[in-house]
């Protein structure tokens, strides 16, 4: 499907006006339509340049959990492989070992029992990552119930309802029912027993989420598989987990190692992660791993005759960038397991101490601390007065931040609130910063006679902590 033509009113409908500037012979250039002619390589790069200006200031963008930062070896390597197509893996073997070697660094990581049978691939982010776990899940729930002679057309897959936006769109595009537990007073995200509650033999798994979109809480995952061991004991009923670690799986290992949430719980079938988040790579990386071979049936995967070579691959895209799987593997080998530690670790002393200090300005409540993963939403207090969540994200964005506000799901529609994401590359030093502005916009905004924007007006994306178009289900 392709994007809408944009409304044409104002400006954008007319052709681009290139003056004699830069120097240069005055030009027309369609804006909606391929020039008929050329441009020489210094006119066009200086008008996409000059457009592009406009787009918010990424390092400032407290929105995102994606990478924006990086060294520049990193991106020296990744210019140099600009060239090179994941798939091509017979023409480029190298690249598709380093693709390997990190499967097997990851592996390790998250503790599997013997990391030579565990699988992986990289994908293009946590997303595609969750559709190829999910897809997993359900073909091993047909596999058993065929087997057992019974209905398989009814499967249902199990998770809180401050999922990312990904697992809605994997239940929609793969026809599963998704099972959403509602949060529930101070319960942000999934509980243990709302969870087993909700499963039944239909269930191909249960999502845990270690970091939370909504506001960076780790999900109980040890506790959800003993509640599923309890449900098997019980029932006979055997639910899968899927770890999405899409930030968490990059944190945990590094900042909370007796934290059991990966293999090491037999429950664990499958794990995610964005290497592009946490793992501290540019957009465009993300990771897929199964516990074993018998995790992922093999009429998922596809053994493609390439260029002379046999080439299983499981993934939604053919063709993909390398440049950013190599990338990846050049942080692992420059940062080892001690400097991502220091990495995630300044993330994590950042984000806490700026919650703190948030939540000692006054109008605000911290819901989380930043002490999971370094994230953490807060909102403004009923007896604040004059502003909303909305009124703050609107006046940091002046300042040039970019802080979204958004809704909390059901059962807490209530709740507003705004999520500061810190990353590699913000430090104390901005952290101060930001706090000085927004002690600087408060004083307005504590002047003003009453609240005057809502979430009709929210202008912060989310980053995928949108509320789902299925109602959750009630427990
Ligand atoms: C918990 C969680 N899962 C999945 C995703 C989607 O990840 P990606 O942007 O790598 O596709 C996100 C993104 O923020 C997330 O926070």
């Amino acid at each position: 499907m392709a994007l809408k033509h944009p409304r044409t009113a104002g400006h954008a409908g007319r052709d681009l006006e290139v003056n004699p500037i830069f120097s240069r012979e005055p030009l027309t250039i369609p804006r909606y339509a391929l020039p008929a002619g050329e441009l020489d390589p210094g006119t066009a790069y200086q008008v996409v340049h000059d457009e592009l200006m406009l787009d918010g200031n990424a390092r400032l963008n407290l929105a995102t959990f994606v990478s924006t930062w990086a060294e520049p070896e990193a991106l020296r390597l990744m210019d140099e492989c600009a060239a090179k197509n994941m798939i091509d893996k017979d023409e480029y073997p190298r690249t598709a070992e380093l693709e390997m070697r990190c499967v097997h660094m990851l592996a390790r990581l998250w503790h599997a029992e013997d990391p030579r049978r565990t699988v992986g691939c990289s994908t293009t982010g946590s997303s595609e990552a969750a559709m190829l776990g999910g897809l997993a899940l359900k073909r091993r729930w047909r596999a058993r119930r065929e087997a057992a002679g019974l209905p398989a057309d009814r499967p249902n897959l199990v998770m809180g309802v401050n999922v990312q936006i990904c697992w809605e769109k994997f239940a929609n595009y793969f026809e599963v029912e998704p099972r959403y537990v509602p949060m529930e007073g101070g319960r942000f995200h999934l509980g243990a027993r709302e969870a087993v509650e909700l499963c039944d033999e239909n269930t191909i798994g249960v999502v845990a989420v270690l970091g939370s979109t909504f506001d960076g809480s780790y999900e109980p995952v040890a506790e959800i598989a003993a509640a599923l061991d309890d449900l098997q004991a019980r029932t006979g009923i055997d639910v899968p987990i899927h770890v999405d670690g899409a930030s968490g799986a990059m944190i945990a290992p590094f900042l909370d190692p007796g934290l059991e949430w990966d293999f090491r719980l037999p429950r664990v079938a499958s794990i995610n992660t964005s290497g592009h988040k946490y793992g501290l790579v540019m957009p465009g990386v993300g990771w897929a791993l199964w516990r074993d071979e018998d995790a992922l049936p093999d009429d998922l995967v596809f053994h493609v005759n390439y260029l002379g070579g046999d080439m299983p691959t499981f993934a939604l895209n053919f063709s993909r960038p390398g440049a950013q799987v190599v990338a990846q593997y050049y942080a692992f080998l420059r940062l080892g397991f001690d400097g991502y530690r220091r990495v995630q670790q300044t993330c994590r002393d950042v984000a806490t101490g700026l919650a703190d200090a948030i939540g000692r300005l006054g109008p605000f409540e911290t819901l989380t601390d930043g002490g999971d993963i370094p994230v953490f939403a807060f909102r403004v207090r009923e007896d604040a007065g004059g502003f909303t969540v909305y009124d703050v994200s609107a006046a940091l964005r002046e300042c040039g931040w970019l802080v979204p506000a958004y809704t909390f799901p059901e059962n807490r529609t209530d709740l507003a609130v705004l999520r500061v994401v810190v990353r590699n590359g913000f430090g104390h030093d901005l952290a101060d910063l930001f706090l000085d502005d927004l002690r600087r916009v408060l004083r307005r905004l504590r002047s003003q006679k009453g609240p005057g924007r809502d979430a009709s007006e929210a202008t912060g994306f989310a980053h995928g902590a949108e509320p789902k178009k299925t109602r959750a289900a009630k427990v």
